[in-house]
């Protein structure tokens, strides 16, 4: 074991959403109709996509979520229980419907994503407080940006508080400064080079940049920083020092959800008792094949596709 894991429980705590994507040519311009492309429809949602990904790879995953009460809900439901995530905690919102995620996905593989939250907004701090029992028992709690902000913000503490290796994948870039008291409860934060940007204020279009962004992170409280660059890699620190772990050179396809293909795997990996730089380049791996595939959650590879 190189890390300090309380044990190998993953909890997810996120949004759910039904992915509709459109692959065509070029992503459309503000007032333009793009005729001719492949739909797909499927579950999908940050949360959801970092939970199946994991489960795929091994892992022992919980959910806490909400749902509306409706068949994009019933259908995130049945696709947990074939992907064997406890979704004990997965709430049904009366009279919301569940999130929708609008995706277009041009040709070389590029995304832009409209989201409607709809139930994910529900998930309030009452329900981390009903779901203490499973952040009691949790390894890991992985988190995104796509439930409400103060939910989050309460759920890092109680999950700190309860011994936990506390991650967050700060997506969709947020639009207000995250909380000192969040940013102070993280082990590892998990920003893409856009979502470091905005969180920092600060450029990151450079190695350079990058590491000076991490440091203005570190400076919050958060103890370890990985940001993911696509196809640059990912730069990482932890325990005051730099390192970067290059990307697998792939042709992409979609790289819809390849940073929650990300977060997942890293998360089975960590579980595992890897290092932070085995858990990246493990992350690394699982979201190359995934950019392969069309699809966030449907191109999640599992566990045979890495070791063979
Ligand atoms: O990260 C990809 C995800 O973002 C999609 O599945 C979509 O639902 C949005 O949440």
């Amino acid at each position: 074991m190189e890390n300090n894991m309380k044990n190998d429980n993953i909890v997810v705590i996120g949004s759910t959403n039904t992915d509709m994507t459109i692959k065509s040519q070029h992503l459309p311009l503000p007032g333009e109709t793009v005729l001719g492309g492949k739909f797909m429809m499927d579950p999908g949602g940050k949360g959801a996509n970092q939970a199946v990904a994991a489960a795929r790879l091994g892992g022992k995953v919980s959910f806490i979520g909400k749902v509306g009460d409706d068949m994009f809900g019933a259908q995130t439901l049945r696709q947990f229980k074939e992907e064997h995530i406890n979704a004990e905690y997965l709430g049904v919102c009366q009279g919301v419907p569940s999130g929708v995620a609008l995706i277009n996905v041009d040709e070389k593989g590029e995304n832009s994503i409209s989201v409607a939250p709809g139930a994910n907004f529900c998930l309030l701090s009452t329900d981390i407080d009903d779901a203490s029992s499973k952040i009691d028992e949790a390894g890991i709690v992985l988190m995104q940006l796509e439930v409400p902000l103060d939910t989050i913000d309460y759920a890092s503490q109680k999950a700190k508080d309860a011994g936990a290796y506390v991650i967050l994948n700060p997506a969709p870039a947020p639009k207000e400064p995250l909380p000192d008291s969040l940013l102070s409860s993280l082990d590892l934060i998990i920003p893409n080079e856009t979502e470091a940007n905005i969180i920092t204020g600060l450029p990151t279009d450079t190695d350079d940049q990058v590491k000076e962004a991490i440091l203005a992170i570190v400076a919050k409280g958060v103890k370890s920083v990985i940001v993911t660059m696509g196809s640059r890699g990912a730069m990482a620190y932890q325990d005051g020092e730099f390192f970067s772990v290059p990307a697998f050179k792939v042709k992409a396809l979609d790289t819809t959800g390849a940073g929650d293909t990300f977060c997942g795997a890293l998360c089975v990996a960590l579980a595992e008792g890897k290092s932070l730089r085995e858990a990246i380049e493990f992350g690394c791996k699982a979201s190359s094949i995934a950019v392969t595939r069309m699809g966030a959650m449907q191109a999640a590879p599992y566990r045979q596709e890495l070791t063979s």
